[in-house]
């Protein structure tokens, strides 16, 4: 734990600590209000780019801006005290090279006071995490399905089906952790695979999607309480109904409003309970009526 000021938080080298240890448990937060809600139960809150689908409605990732993680990011540290907060690196932002990955790296962690970024990528970006972990910043890996990577991919489907895929995925995880990350994502691979990375890679893995034998697991929020519409992808296991409850609140304020019967003089100030009308039940003005 660190202590800064008053804050004691889960750092980068505890997280680092818990391969084949304690399950990390991890979940995303966008906002200081579901920071602030989480926080006490988690690990790492990551502030994924999968806000531009959950909050913002983009059809992929891949419109996510670096300012829009900063302002999501440094809200989510306001909402927290215990995890250690985790903020994506998005689209475009460090793909190009490893002084661009820093710049971006650097602004994510100066603008917001998060400990440590995601990126996506295997050996390719084996390079950059290696450039950002010599010069002070903590990498957490991302390996697997690539939200980043859709358009170059073609979809959301699971990776590691075959064994040049396979292969392929553990040589990714293979060079991530070698180039110094201190923990790795998997997402969307079998679970073999998944699996056999988590033996074979010396940092911890968190899966979605992914393996039980995973060190830890992380899912976004919003699909765990139920918040986001359709059907959840297999991976995702719904703790709750927010979403039915959400819209079943908005209904009854809806009624009461339509028939007089929000507010009441409690929710009212100086409002006696010999109050006039409109303190009564029954259906309000229609149009046209005086
Ligand atoms: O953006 C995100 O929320 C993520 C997690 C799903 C791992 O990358």
């Amino acid at each position: 734990m660190s202590a800064i000021g008053h804050i004691r938080r889960i750092t980068v080298p505890d997280i680092a600590a818990r391969k084949g240890g304690e399950r990390i448990v991890c979940l995303t937060a966008y906002t200081a209000l579901t920071a602030r809600l989480v926080d006490p139960f988690v690990d790492i809150l990551l502030v994924g780019d999968s806000l531009g689908m959950v909050l913002y409605g983009f059809e992929t990732t891949l419109p996510v801006t670096l300012d829009m993680m900063v302002l999501h990011g440094a809200s989510v540290v306001r909402g927290s005290e215990h995890a250690c907060v985790v903020i994506d690196l998005p689209f475009a932002s460090y793909q190009r090279s490893p002084r661009s990955a820093f710049r971006a790296a650097a602004t994510a962690m100066a603008g917001t006071g998060c400990a440590a970024v995601k990126l996506e990528g295997g050996v390719e970006m084996a390079e950059t995490v290696a450039f950002l972990a010599a010069r002070g910043i903590p990498v957490l890996g991302h390996v697997g399905l690539q939200p980043q990577s859709v358009m170059k991919t073609g979809g959301y489907r699971a990776r590691g089906k075959t064994e040049k895929e396979a292969a392929r995925l553990l040589a990714d995880a293979k060079a991530i952790a070698d180039a110094g990350a201190f923990a790795l994502v998997i997402e969307g691979t079998v679970e073999p695979v998944a699996r056999r990375i988590t033996t074979e890679v010396a940092i911890p893995t968190i899966g979605i999607g992914a393996s039980p034998a995973c060190d830890g697991q992380v899912l976004v929020t919003e699909d765990l309480a139920g918040l986001t519409p359709g059907v959840s992808p297999r991976f995702v296991k719904r703790y709750a109904d927010l979403g039915r409850d959400l819209a079943a609140a908005a209904e009854s304020f809806a009624r009461d409003v339509r028939e007089g019967n929000f507010p009441q003089p409690e929710h009212c100030y100086g409002a006696g309970r010999d109050s006039p009308a409109p303190f009564r039940k029954g259906p309000g003005k229609h149009a046209g009526e005086r």
